[in-house]
């Protein structure tokens, strides 16, 4: 396979070791061997749902008209393949009603039950690193206009972590000013755009009176029940075991990287831009200070932080540790917009493999879609659009 994806994270990933690891105890290998099984029953439960539906089957042969997988005669089905007919697999149990046949005789496009699209930022939306600069150079944009003038609410829930509207206006701009300018959405419809940063840390609304058209939220209006307890004495202990861990991990890999450390969150990147940290570095770091961390919750006395769920991820030229994760992110938007459910919510986004993935998280509040690319996330809004408006043309 030839994406980024093809990463050989080792298999002993989600494996124990026969005699536990120095400072991982029974009690954790026993926690790790549950939530696996756990993951791949979920897995298994969902594909066999697949299945029974047809829905699987209909999705290979969509793609199949898009890729000519049967055509190949030398290479097989691949990983992409397999994720692209399960992205279509997930759009079409959202959107096409049980037992519908692929076309419909009345002649009438089905309703979607999706009220709400959350997108990742960097790979999803724009490519790593890059911004949103307008409609001509980032056509994603009019797709995502057009979900909102169908009252769907968007939000982008992105690891970014920035207090302050301009950092994400500085990102967004071609998105925020394309609302901001639009004639045809309603004040409603522009208020259902959000942005959720530092994964579930911060929430701005799109509001075209502000200077950087997001209005910051203070938290007290927005943030989930189990959210309360985490005292800002909590938070700064589990920053503080990552930033040693991360500090460690430079001295033992010798790696040229510099230390951030934010209200939320604490990470490495390079230090000299020209010179950059490489997947294995990244990946390393990832599972260390992930072990470091999660090795800290079985010490006596409990550390204040034991009860605050937390991401560590590679973003690709960057290793972040941050408070909380996407799961919160996509749950604090779905109370946000009043209780949207997660069978009617589906997060886009790239970073699915289970170790070292920030959407992967995502999972557990609502229905996902994994891209590999900016282009292939315009390529799912389509499908997405034709299977509801056959006639619509974005361009
Ligand atoms: P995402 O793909 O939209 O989730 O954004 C991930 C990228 O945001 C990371 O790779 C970092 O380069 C960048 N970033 C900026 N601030 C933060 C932060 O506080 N935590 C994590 N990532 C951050
Ligand atoms: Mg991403």
């Amino acid at each position: 396979m030839t994406t980024r994806y093809r990463v050989e994270l080792p298999f002993v990933l989600n494996a124990q070791p026969a005699a536990p690891h120095d400072g991982v105890g029974n009690e954790a290998l026993d926690k790790m061997a549950r939530t696996a099984r756990q993951r791949y029953a979920e897995i298994f439960r969902d594909v066999e749902a697949l299945i029974s539906d047809h829905t699987l089957e209909d999705a290979f042969l969509v793609q199949d008209a898009a890729r000519a997988i049967s055509s190949r005669r030398f290479v097989a089905p691949s990983f992409n393949d397999i994720r692209l007919i399960l992205n279509t697999a997930q759009l079409l149990s959202l959107i096409r009603p049980k037992a519908a046949p692929m076309s419909l005789s009345n002649g009438l496009p089905p309703r979607s039950q999706i009220q709400l699209l959350t997108f990742d930022g960097d790979v999803t939306l724009y490519e790593d690193g890059a911004s949103l600069h307008s409609p001509e150079a980032n056509p994603v944009i009019n797709r995502l206009l057009h979900f909102l003038s169908v009252d769907v609410r968007i939000a982008i829930v992105t690891a970014a972590g920035y207090t302050q509207p301009q950092n994400y206006f500085n990102r967004l701009s071609g998105l925020l000013l394309a609302v901001k300018e639009s004639t045809t959405l309603t004040s409603k419809q522009k208020s259902n755009l959000v942005v959720m940063g530092g994964e579930s840390n911060y929430l701005l609304v799109f509001d075209d009176t502000a200077e950087h058209c997001l209005r910051y939220t203070h938290r007290r209006n927005w943030i989930l029940d189990v959210m309360y307890t985490w005292t800002e004495e909590a938070i700064q202990s589990l920053l503080d075991i990552a930033e040693t861990a991360f500090e460690s991990c430079i001295k033992t890999l010798h790696l040229q990287a510099k230390v951030l450390r934010k209200e939320r969150a604490v990470g490495i990147y390079a230090a000299d831009q020209s010179i950059k940290l490489n997947r294995e570095q990244l990946e390393e770091t990832v599972l260390v200070v992930q072990q470091v961390v999660e090795s800290s919750l079985s010490s006596t006395p409990r550390p204040a932080h034991s009860h605050i769920p937390f991401t560590v991820f590679n973003g690709g030229a960057d290793v972040f540790l941050d408070v909380g994760d996407k799961s919160l992110g996509v749950q604090a938007c779905q109370k946000w917009f009043g209780g949207i459910q997660p069978s009617s919510t589906l997060h886009v986004g790239d970073q699915f493999l289970s170790g070292g993935g920030n959407d992967f998280k995502a999972r557990s509040a609502c229905c996902c879609a994994w891209i590999a690319s900016p282009t292939e996330t315009i390529a799912l809004l389509d499908e997405m659009i034709a299977l509801t408006s056959p006639a619509k043309d974005m361009h």
